[in-house]
């Protein structure tokens, strides 16, 4: 089977598929685009996403999979502005759990941020079962005891022993984990597009989030006792993780950062 076929009733030549395809996988022929290597194809869906007659498919980005952008509202720059600045790292949670669908809904966006090549090669291992949170709670604790970085680690561990302070997880109920097969090399950083995706669709289900960067020291490690823990198939290491849960508090104003610094030439 071809790469792409064409309807060419509906084609109209104008060679957007080509201008915007990546990879120049294609070229114009006589009757309408033609596919010059389907290898090269990244399966980015541009030439059938850029078509404004939908008179091409592409069997590695299927039109049917795609929807109409129209069928969005379009925010205009105040409410982009508002809906990027308004995330924020959440670290007071309700105790409810989230729900398996509100789960599904988050990492069904993370799935769709950009990757190198379009490799994508992120899977997800959402943990539902606040129990399990509390357990890498432990266990993370118990390898910051041990590691060579203990005493870095002492406020954290002791709020823990004496007080029972979980300064990992916030008490988050849920967790949300990337995984990569080992020897993918863009692993973390596909994984932190996705998360940051997660982190930013969150707010939109209601929910909170916060990078789980203490729990990644440990976590990330060749020989982290989480793969165990989360049964992470043989081949794979996790590559992020991202507290979840319902905020229990409101943020009422949107904070700056440093100054802005860019030097234009
Ligand atoms: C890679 C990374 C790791 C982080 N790790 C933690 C963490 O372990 N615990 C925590 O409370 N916040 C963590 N954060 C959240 C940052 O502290 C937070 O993003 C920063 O203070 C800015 O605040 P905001 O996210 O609310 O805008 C992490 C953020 C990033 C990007």
């Amino acid at each position: 089977m071809s790469l792409i076929t064409v309807n060419e009733d509906k084609c109209i030549k104008c060679g957007l598929c080509i201008k915007e395809c990546p990879t120049f996988v294609l070229k114009m022929g006589q009757k309408g685009p033609e596919a010059i290597s389907a290898d090269s194809c990244i399966a980015c869906g541009h030439c059938t996403a850029v078509c404004p007659k939908e008179a091409i498919d592409n069997i590695k980005s299927p039109l049917a999979s795609q929807i109409n952008s129209k069928d969005f509202p379009k925010l205009d720059a105040a409410e982009a502005e508002h809906f990027l600045r308004s995330r924020r790292s959440i670290r007071t949670y309700k105790e409810e759990s989230v729900s398996k669908e509100e789960l599904t809904k988050l990492v069904n966006i993370a799935r769709l941020a950009p990757t190198g090549s379009n490799a994508q090669g992120v899977s997800f291992v959402a943990i539902l079962d606040t129990k399990v949170v509390k357990e890498a709670l432990e266990e993370t604790i118990k390898w910051m005891e041990t590691s060579q970085l203990k005493d870095r680690f002492k406020g954290l561990t002791n709020a823990y022993r004496e007080f029972g302070v979980d300064g990992i997880f916030r008490g988050a109920p849920n967790l949300v984990l990337t995984t990569a097969d080992k020897d993918f090399s863009r692993g973390r950083e596909n994984s932190i597009f996705s998360l940051a995706y997660l982190e930013l669709y969150a707010p939109s289900l209601g929910l909170g989030s916060c990078w789980a960067g203490l729990f990644e020291v440990c976590a990330l490690l060749p020989d982290s006792p989480m793969l165990k823990l989360f049964n992470i198939p043989e081949g794979k290491r996790i590559t992020g993780a991202v507290m979840v849960g319902y905020p229990k508090y409101s943020f009422n104003r949107l904070v700056d950062r440093n100054p802005l610094e860019v030097t234009f030439i």
